[in-house]
């Protein structure tokens, strides 16, 4: 007998037979095996021309069969069958066993037709069978998460040892009625918010030492949809996130959720989703530890759809919960997977087994590690502050994602032009390089809005600052790239050289006389580092308000040198190029803590300055990976106040809430196929972390591109929120000009195709701004129901309506693309997909000119003519392209400004206009006329998919168009060419 846990429920099910056992067992005659499931044969002679004779030569065996589909010849898994069945301990309790899931999580996969057998299993050498039986993987939490464990060591702190093969997999964890729990002192007390308890722990000590207790947690009933719950020390404040989430005074009434205490000896609590009984969070396990440097809380989550966590690489969007762990820690880190990389973002979407949502914050910044089990449980672990939790509980996962933003901060409205296309290179080394850059593409007619230049055009790397000789003319060259319509963003670090000769390096002189640096542990002298300029450098510390006077001075003061754009604040984790500071970092409980999360180099100082050093805001140690969070705050007001214009920031290191004020891109990837869908799944992530503008560097950043690759990526890049192709030192250029004419043809017409559908990506934006909306979400985002979107990261949608599918292979001229049940029309040619490819993958060509784009049903798109750059679009007509759904109908909206004042959209001077298709007419009704500009708009052109018999007459606001103004398709889809003012409501009728 073995227990199976169900996810969606936490009870324990008794079962008859093991979970890992798949499909019940057929006859099927055979030569060498034992009768199997003809599923779960494997066919032996896959190619045609099978015999006997050849099947025994391959040492298979042979049994020819009359039921279609299943092979004659087939591998022996008898051969595998080296531990006896008795022999066996499950390894895969729970269902969903086949050979690659078992095999991933380390164990042996071997058919048998023995009744009850598992087929996923440890053999006895491997584990200690009473041990295993007793202590089944998927319940143990780690009660010794140090390297080097031994049983000795485990035992001596009163832990359990049973020694386990799969990594990840505690050997050493809690014993199950252990001494660390920490039990309730009394019931849950009534406060104002919702509900307190206080919690104390018996006189033991944890693995770490400095428990704390008591400990008290606070159940605040935020929202009908928003709960918090916040552990903490009551009588001595430790360090809190800074970030201001709106507390009503009072609970919510009639909240979706319950929360249930089932016991006082242990904190054993569930929070419950009313409508359908969902337990969303259970610590039954246990295992929470609240010690001064250590803390862990570990929950049980009601199904494996989990997405979020970051930043890192993940290599799916689903994560894979086989007892993977992933650490948050701001770090200076180049994509890499299991890697913690340049932000931390510790929230995660779940979608119930239901198909409803819900999302989770832990507030908290100092080092941490989440690791995922398969039972499935989440394990928390962080050495410093508190565990702060809040719970969003949707129902939908865009629902999800408009909470918790509502919570943390809306996302920035991007200006129009940063729409456009951007691109820059470290090492242009020269103007001229730069120039003919910027020229190539011109000559090509490659849309451009966005030129960056890199810290090579400093002088010698120092902020704020552009190198007179190799660069000269800089300013001049800026203001006549502006005049052609284009936009251009600087590159700022946070570090700068205290070794410049005296009275003459302002920024730092009067950082110097501020006191804004970073400091050492003595609080009074200047953290050193080593970064790009010359000598050592000192660290702004953005957390101090006088820090956001200086840089304000800073960037208005360069403003009158470079007239810039927009500002890149890169290098913000913060990064340092020595491990500490001069002269490196004390022996000291906060440098070197008891426990390090799963961080990359395993020291907290590594690539960054010391955790005891000071900031305003407290130790290094807790606001380590705050710092790119606080820089983007400063830089957002900053550049409003130099440029009198709406912000674009685009910011390296991010934290929760970030996306108030930054963009961001993910970071110093490589020119290698994997590395496009891996920017898939991280702009996915970033759109469920309120960061919507993100993009990576289009054809890598690290390495050598190559034209197929840079091309296909150029299609993809098409499709990202932040679209720039970007280019590390002393590689080949790579800017869609370099590559000759038919790269440059193909660009533009994808770039072209981008311009044309930024009206409707500037009202996702709009969405976003406004209710937290995604701009780019998954196919599981919109389609939640059905299972199969949850683990599709290679194709994704814009907004509900446009889903792109990317090619991300080499050489391939064809794609497999799934079709949610919806209706969808190829956007090139308007072509229905048929029925009959709903809920399938289907292959679908893809030369090399094409990246295939479809269009849903039920939705209008708001588009534009296109243009070399926005400024140029701008003025251009608009067009709608409505798509039908089965019940002929479609709705959407326009949301248009002048694209770069601040506040419009608070000030309300924009414009909007909602479409709705329906009874074979368009109507349009406008909400809002409160930008001028668009007294001279027009819509020029619409395209309508998806109409089911030809229409006799079109008419226009009830006057008839001519036939010379219509055009019909053999596919039923209708273009019309029209003049009508933007400013005034359209009615266009279809009968
Ligand atoms: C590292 C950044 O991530 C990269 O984008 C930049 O080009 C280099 N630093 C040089 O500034």
């Amino acid at each position: 007998m073995t227990r199976c846990l169900f996810p969606g429920t936490i009870k324990t099910i008794m079962l008859l037979h093991f979970c890992s056992m798949p499909l019940p067992v057929q006859n099927i005659s055979s030569s060498c095996s034992e009768p199997l499931d003809p599923q779960l044969l494997k066919d032996c002679h896959p190619e045609p021309g099978v015999s006997e004779a050849k099947c025994l030569a391959r040492n298979c065996c042979w049994s020819p069969s009359k039921t279609p589909g299943t092979p004659w010849c087939f591998e022996n898994t008898n051969e595998c069958s080296t531990v006896a069945v008795s022999e066996r301990i499950d390894c895969y309790p729970e269902r969903g066993a086949n050979e690659s899931t078992c095999k991933k999580r380390g164990c042996h996969w071997c058919v048998s037709k023995v009744p009850n057998a598992p087929f996923c299993f440890f053999s006895k050498d491997e584990a200690t069978l009473d041990c295993t039986r007793k202590y089944p993987v998927l319940q143990r939490i780690d009660c010794h998460p140090l390297p080097g464990v031994s049983r000795e060591t485990c035992e001596a702190k009163g832990c359990m040892w049973c020694s386990a093969v799969i990594p990840n997999v505690p050997q050493c964890f809690f014993p199950e009625d252990g001494p660390y729990g920490y039990s309730l002192n009394a019931r849950p007390e009534k406060t104002a918010r919702g509900l307190r308890v206080i919690l104390n722990k018996p006189d033991t000590i944890s693995l770490f030492g400095n428990d704390i207790s008591p400990i008290a947690m606070d159940l605040e009933f935020h929202a009908k949809d928003r709960l918090r719950f916040k552990i903490y020390d009551p009588n001595d404040k430790r360090f809190e996130v800074p970030l201001i989430i709106d507390s009503p005074s009072k609970a919510a009434v009639n909240p979706d959720y319950n929360v249930e205490f089932l016991n006082e000896s242990s904190l054993h609590f569930r929070i419950i989703r009313k409508v359908t009984g969902t337990v969303l969070w259970d610590t039954s396990l246990g295992g929470l530890v609240f010690s001064s440097q250590f803390i862990q809380m570990m929950t049980t989550v009601p199904s494996t759809s989990i997405y979020g966590f970051g930043e890192h690489e993940h290599p799916s969007f689903k994560h894979d919960m086989n007892f993977v762990k992933y650490g948050m820690f701001s770090r200076d880190q180049p994509p890499k997977e299991f890697s913690n990389l340049y932000g931390v973002h510790p929230f995660y979407l779940c979608i119930e087994n239901d198909f409803n949502a819900h999302g989770v914050l832990l507030l908290n910044s100092n080092a941490q590690d989440i690791t995922l089990n398969p039972l499935p449980s989440l394990t928390f672990r962080t050495i410093g502050g508190i565990l702060d939790f809040y719970m969003f509980f949707g129902p939908t996962p865009e629902n999800v994602v408009q909470q918790y933003t509502e919570a943390i901060g809306r996302p920035f409205l991007p200006p129009y032009w940063s729409l456009g296309f951007h691109l820059g290179r470290w090492g242009y080394n020269t103007i001229d390089v730069l120039k003919n850059t910027i020229e190539r593409l011109k000559q090509y007619d490659i849309p451009h809005d966005v030129q960056y230049s890199d810290i090579d055009s400093m002088e010698r790397h120092l902020d704020f600052t552009y190198d007179k000789i190799n660069f000269l003319g800089l300013p001049e060259y800026i203001k006549q790239l502006k005049r052609d319509g284009m936009h251009f963003v600087i590159i700022l670090n946070p570090f700068l050289t205290k070794d410049e000769p005296r009275g003459t390096y302002k920024p730092f002189e009067l950082g110097q006389e501020m006191g804004i640096w970073v400091n050492n542990s003595d609080g009074i002298t200047p953290a050193l580092g080593k970064a790009w300029p010359p000598g050592d450098s000192v660290y702004a510390d953005f957390t101090n308000p006088e820090t956001a006077l200086w840089w304000t001075q800073m960037c208005t003061e360069f403003k009158h040198v470079l007239d810039y754009d927009g500002i890149w604040i890169n290098m913000n984790e913060p990064s340092n190029f020595r491990s500490g500071q001069q002269p490196g970092c004390t022996r000291s409980h906060l440098n070197y803590p008891p426990f390090v999360p799963e961080i990359t180099g395993g020291i907290l100082a590594e690539k960054t300055l010391c955790p005891d050093s000071k900031t305003y805001l407290g130790d290094h140690y807790d606001t380590h990976s705050l710092f790119g969070w606080s820089q983007g705050i400063c830089t957002f007001y900053a550049y409003q106040n130099a440029t009198k214009k709406r912000a674009f920031v685009l910011s390296r290191s991010t934290f929760v809430g970030s996306g108030q004020y930054t963009g961001h891109w993910l970071g110093d990837n490589f020119s290698r196929w994997r590395d496009m869908h891996m920017s898939i799944i991280g702009i996915l992530e970033f759109n469920l972390f309120g960061i919507p503008y993100t993009g990576a560097d289009i054809c890598g950043f690290n390495g050598e591109t190559a034209y197929e690759l840079c091309l296909r990526w150029m299609q993809l890049g098409a499709f990202y929120p932040f679209s720039r192709n970007y280019n590390t030192y002393g590689h080949k250029e790579q800017d869609p000009g370099v590559f000759g004419e038919e790269f440059a043809t193909i660009s533009r017409s994808i770039l072209k195709i981008r311009y044309s559908l930024l009206p409707y990506l500037y009202t996702l934006f709009y969405y976003s701004h406004v209710s937290g909306n995604t701009v780019v979400r998954g196919l599981m985002h919109e389609f939640p129901s059905d299972p199969q979107t949850h683990g599709i990261d290679k194709a994704f949608l814009w907004g509900p309506a446009l889903m792109i599918a990317p090619v991300l292979e080499e050489g391939a001229r064809s794609l497999n693309v799934y079709f949610p049940e919806a209706t969808w029309f190829t956007l090139y040619t308007g072509d229905k997909i048929p029925f009959s490819w709903l809920k399938k993958f289907v292959d679908i060509p893809a030369p090399l000119e094409i990246i295939p784009l479809f269009v849903r049903g039920g939705h209008i798109l708001p588009m534009q003519a296109p243009a070399r750059t926005t400024a140029l679009s701008r003025q251009n007509p608009f067009g709608l392209l409505i798509v039908l759904d089965e019940q002929g109908e479609a709705y959407g909206s326009l949301f248009w400004d002048d694209g770069d004042s601040i506040d419009t959209v608070e000030d309300e001077a924009y414009f909007f206009v909602d479409y709705k298709f329906s009874n074979k007419e368009l109507r349009t009704t406008i909400i809002k006329n409160g930008y001028s500009g668009i007294a001279n708009q027009t819509y020029d052109t619409v395209e309508i998919l998806g109409l089911t018999k030809k229409p006799n007459t079109i008419s226009v606001n009830g006057k008839v168009i001519l036939s010379d103004r219509i055009q019909y398709h053999p596919n039923m889809k209708v273009n019309l060419w029209i003049t009508e003012p933007l400013s005034q409501e359209l009615t266009i009728s279809f009968s």
